[in-house]
């Protein structure tokens, strides 16, 4: 089933699993689990990725920093583990989630080490391949003096004016999810500013995890992972959420709040900005089968595609593909422009599971359309993508893209921004289990898992006439390892 591409590893090593994706990141074991992207970091001109993992099979435990790094944001190269449980250490329990800073050529991570929830220091070698705990750890002794937490770790880290600030993702006891602002001269000692939150949110859920706050044009952005209910839920019913609004005296005060990306698979993302001035994005693709089958499996765990951020006149946040992966494609087809039948249309010879799709779209009508992907030839396996522009929303509609009764069959559904001159380009990365669909700077990131070895077509569709074909390209995409 499509494995013998260019550069692809085959037979029975963590390749033969037909859902492991070729061209996201994913470590190099059969066994393995990944979650949040840690630590992002440009150094010395290379993008240096660190990431939740636990070595030796897909269940959260043990927790370290794996680490790999990217000259073009494709290819990714294995590097040593950067971080591990020091036993008796304040990290004995796991070296948990945290960002990478520069302290004038100083390369220094905060990451929480566990149990308890600590924040803890590591600096590194001026490669980034070996990291040293400081003798002060934990840096912070815990949560706020008379604060009860029911979480109280990940960290996003600026500097301004000389001064370092630090956000620390928190659940108060019976109050909710918080983002707990501190200061420090040095990375090491800390004083506790208050909550970065000018009013408490409505919904705040019982945990924030991995915030992330940064500037982005004249406005301040907060990411949050919250979490509704405490750890043991279903992740992927969890939004990540972002706020944009104004920051000053220390405090945020959003005007403006939306859920990030409306597949139901992406979770913890960070963000870094790059030596080109783009704010970046990488997440935590999660799985959509059962626990059982990711044991079968024996890996689980998919790092995305890295996004650019940028905002639109609203305050709203886009997501558009950073690029990176256009040295990858192979097999490009075309399709010409026309005005779709209100029926689906399968593309001639264009077949695969990894594949990049960008199509462009004119709307005449107000008419749901878009496409479907991994179509068996009867069309008992497929998945749909849809741009409902009456609604304004995008839609990732699994629910009949497997026959495999461990897989998540759902459909997800996110807004659109009302599309400027009736025209959208919808792009799609698909790699295996993995979808990654852009529009209109809005992003939905799916896992599916199709059973029949021949659930490789594509084709389009609208619901009626009134929607016109422009421009269509595909390539097939070749393994990144
Ligand atoms: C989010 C998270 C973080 C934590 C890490 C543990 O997915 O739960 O809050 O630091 O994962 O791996």
């Amino acid at each position: 089933m499509g494995l013998e591409r260019p550069g692809a590893v085959v037979a029975g090593g963590p390749w033969a699993d037909p859902h492991r994706p070729i061209y996201h990141f994913t470590p190099d074991r059969d066994r393995y689990r990944l979650n949040d992207p840690n630590g992002l970091i440009q150094w010395k001109g290379r993008y240096h990725l660190f990431y939740q993992y636990n070595p030796h099979g897909p269940y959260i435990d043990n927790t370290h920093w794996g680490h790999a790094v990217s000259d073009d944001l494709a290819h990714w190269e294995h590097l040593p583990i950067a971080l591990a449980p020091t036993p008796n250490g304040p990290d004995s329990g796991g070296c948990y989630s945290g960002c990478a800073v520069d302290n004038d050529g100083v390369p220094t991570v905060i990451y929480t080490g566990i149990d308890p929830e600590r924040p803890c220091l590591a600096t590194g070698d001026n490669d980034l391949l070996t990291w040293r705990k400081h003798p002060n750890n934990p840096v912070i002794d815990g949560p706020p003096d008379g604060m009860k937490t029911v979480g109280f770790r990940d960290h996003t880290i600026w500097r301004e004016g000389g001064v370092w600030y630090q956000v620390i993702g928190a659940g108060i006891a019976g109050v909710g999810g918080d983002a707990l602002l501190y200061s420090s001269e040095n990375l090491l000692d800390w004083d506790y500013l208050g909550s970065l939150m000018a009013e408490p949110l409505e919904d705040r859920g019982t945990m924030w995890e991995c915030p992330d706050f940064f500037p982005l044009g004249d406005r301040h952005m907060l990411l949050v992972s919250r979490l509704p209910h405490l750890m043991g839920g279903d992740i992927w019913r969890t939004r990540v959420r972002w706020h944009s609004g104004d920051f000053a005296d220390n405090k945020f005060a959003p005007d403006r709040s939306e859920v990030l990306d409306a597949g139901g698979n992406f979770y913890a993302p960070q963000t870094m900005l790059d030596d080109a001035g783009r704010r970046l994005m990488w997440g935590w693709i999660t799985e959509g089968r059962s626990r059982n089958a990711q044991n079968i499996a024996g890996w689980t765990g998919v790092i995305s595609l890295p996004r650019v951020l940028d905002l639109d006149g609203a305050g709203r946040l886009t997501q558009a593909p950073a690029g990176g992966t256009e040295s990858l494609r192979f097999n490009h087809r075309q399709v010409d422009g026309m005005d779709l039948p209100a029926e689906d249309f399968a593309i001639a010879g264009l077949r695969g599971d990894s594949l990049e799709i960008s199509a462009k779209f004119a709307m005449e009508d107000a008419v749901t359309f878009g496409l479907r992907i991994r179509c068996s030839p009867d069309g008992e396996e497929q998945t749909t993508i849809e741009i409902d522009p009456e609604r304004q929303t995008l839609t990732v509609d699994r629910t009949t893209s497997s026959h495999d009764p461990e897989a998540l069959l759902t459909r997800e559904t996110g807004s659109l921004e009302p599309i400027a001159g009736d025209q959208i380009e919808l792009r799609v990365f698909l790699d295996r289990s993995v979808i990654e669909v852009f529009a209109n700077g809005s992003a939905a990131t799916s896992r599916i898992y199709p059973m029949r070895a021949d659930s490789l077509g594509v084709s389009l569709f609208a619901d009626g006439p009134g929607v016109r074909l422009k421009e269509f390209d595909a390539w097939e995409m070749e393994s990144i390892w």
